[in-house]
């Protein structure tokens, strides 16, 4: 095992986190012991934030006893591999509009005490002001399939992420625009985030996934 970030480790091509709960699966992933330590595989293809490391992504501001504001965290595939790396005093706050994702979410946060669940919709942040507050935010990740992508990544960073902190957001072109090309699509996007992020990165996200770019950005 390579270790290529902090807490992120490759191995024959493949991408691995320490798992924070042993013998547990989060999804398919597999489970590989090394030398009486855990690891669990991380899936490209599950993963846009795995997508943009394998395809070249150069920072990634996390560690262990890191914060994180998770807006689109779905039912925890991520979510669990960035609870893996942020370690028992990181914390990560996932927040998701849909019922029946959050009530997986909530079976993960059981497990994982690093995960904090936050039903809400990521277009009012305000809505949830009073759980993220008095928490110090490292990173701010977005994975939204929403036409004002950008727009709700700028409020909240606006609101909850301090000056020269990371935002890492995943594009979805064809939820913006079925008609423009997703490079216009990225472009425009990318205008929007400069309002409140400087720009240092854009990964495109195929194979993995086609049409996405995960974009990262200093908050300014
Ligand atoms: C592509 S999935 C996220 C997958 C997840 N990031 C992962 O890698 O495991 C997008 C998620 O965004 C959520 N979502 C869509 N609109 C939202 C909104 N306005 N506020 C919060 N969550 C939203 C959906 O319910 C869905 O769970």
């Amino acid at each position: 095992m390579k270790q290529i970030f902090s807490g992120v480790y490759s191995s024959n091509g493949k991408l691995f986190t320490r798992n924070l709960v042993p013998g547990r699966k989060v999804y398919s992933e597999q489970l590989v012991s090394k030398r009486s330590t855990e690891f669990r595989e991380w899936v490209p293809w599950r993963s846009k934030l795995a997508a943009a490391i394998k395809n070249g992504l150069r920072e990634l501001p996390l560690r262990k006893g890191a914060t994180v504001l998770y807006l689109g965290s779905s039912e925890g595939t991520t979510a669990s591999h960035i609870s893996d790396i942020i370690g028992g005093k990181g914390l990560l706050f996932g927040v998701d509009v849909s019922e029946r994702v959050m009530r997986k979410f909530i079976q993960l946060c059981e497990a994982r005490p690093n995960l904090v669940p936050v039903l809400a919709d990521a277009n009012k942040p305000e809505s949830y002001r009073e759980h993220i507050e008095g928490s110090s935010i490292d990173l701010l990740y977005q994975d939204i399939s929403q036409k004002n992508q950008a727009e709700i990544f700028n409020k909240n960073a606006a609101l909850f992420l301090p000056k020269e902190k990371t935002g890492l957001i995943a594009l979805k072109a064809k939820s913006i625009s079925q008609r423009e090309s997703p490079k216009k699509v990225f472009e425009k996007e990318i205008a929007v985030l400069e309002k409140e992020f400087r720009i240092k990165q854009v990964v495109l996200l195929q194979p993995f996934e086609k049409d996405h770019a995960m974009v990262l950005g200093e908050k300014r």
